[in-house]
């Protein structure tokens, strides 16, 4: 894999796995955890430790690099400078009750267009890297969505915005509508990973409501590389700055589950 990945993707690697080590030290033991907007948005000092060394750590390769992080915020970018898009911890939850499943998010945008992915799940180990017109990869293996075609053999995967108590989009309804189908569902907490298990055949579809660009910008292109499709639930074209809905499948199941999304 490494003979064909650029500069901007092999250094995005290096910062994803810098900061898997630091969570994966910190994963279990003691640390400062406070909430952000209601009580179940936390932030750790991890999230903040990790965002910090990606950064500078980038900024140190790229000098003139723009950034949007989720801890530090930022602008969305309209020049041509390289912009980096981070979520250090995603699924911060997972992190501060002792679950083991969360990872790194980040992706490098250039005219307007995500050019590298990296998503590092550092429990398991698991790189997941695409680059854009050069495929999608989980620890140095070529990976593709699943070939399921039909829904009902579907297994899918799903997750909620923390203000879920209003309800945004109906996103109950739905996930009831999915459930009344029979369906398999997973809810694992970290959008970045349930990208790269669409991604990776091992989830069939997943749908959410609300995600920010540094939760979405790196699983898309993973996705994307890997022959599947991102759109928004009505099947329109997603811009991943406007925190709308996310439809992601392997496109064969594409139609099926934003009929189901759409029946209301
Ligand atoms: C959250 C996770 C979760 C998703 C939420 C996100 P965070 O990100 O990705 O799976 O359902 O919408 O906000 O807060 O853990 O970085
Ligand atoms: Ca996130
Ligand atoms: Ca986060």
């Amino acid at each position: 894999m490494d003979k064909q990945l650029s500069h901007i993707t092999l250094i995005g690697i290096e910062a994803a796995l810098a900061a898997g080590e630091l969570l994966r030290q910190g994963f279990g033991g003691t640390f400062s955890v406070s909430s952000k907007s209601g009580v179940h948005n936390l932030v750790t000092e991890y999230d903040h430790r990790a965002e910090e060394q990606i950064i500078a750590f980038l900024r140190s390769e790229f000098p003139a690099s723009e950034f949007l992080a989720e801890e530090s915020g930022g602008e969305t970018s309209s020049s041509e400078a390289l912009q980096w898009i981070i979520d250090p911890l995603d699924g911060t939850v997972n992190f501060a009750h002792g679950i083991p499943i969360f990872s790194v998010s980040i992706a490098a945008r250039q005219g307007g267009e995500t050019v590298s992915g990296v998503v590092y799940q550092p429990i398991t180990h698991e790189l997941f890297v695409a680059q854009r017109g050069g495929g999608a990869f989980l620890n140095g293996n070529p990976i593709r969505v699943s070939s399921t075609s039909e829904l009902k053999n579907g297994i899918l995967a799903t997750g909620f915005p923390y203000n879920l108590a209003e309800n945004p989009g109906d996103c109950i309804e739905h996930f009831t509508d999915i459930l009344k189908q029979g369906l398999p569902i997973r809810r694992l907490g970290s959008a970045a990973i349930d990208l790269c298990y669409v991604a990776s055949g091992r989830f069939d579809g997943f749908f959410e409501i609300s995600l920010a660009p540094w939760d979405c910008a790196a699983g898309i292109l993973l996705i994307e590389e890997a022959g599947g499709k991102v759109s928004r639930w009505n099947e329109t074209p997603l811009d991943i700055f406007s925190y709308d809905s996310v439809l992601a499948t392997n496109g064969r199941l594409h139609g099926a589950l934003s009929k189901v999304l759409r029946q209301r």
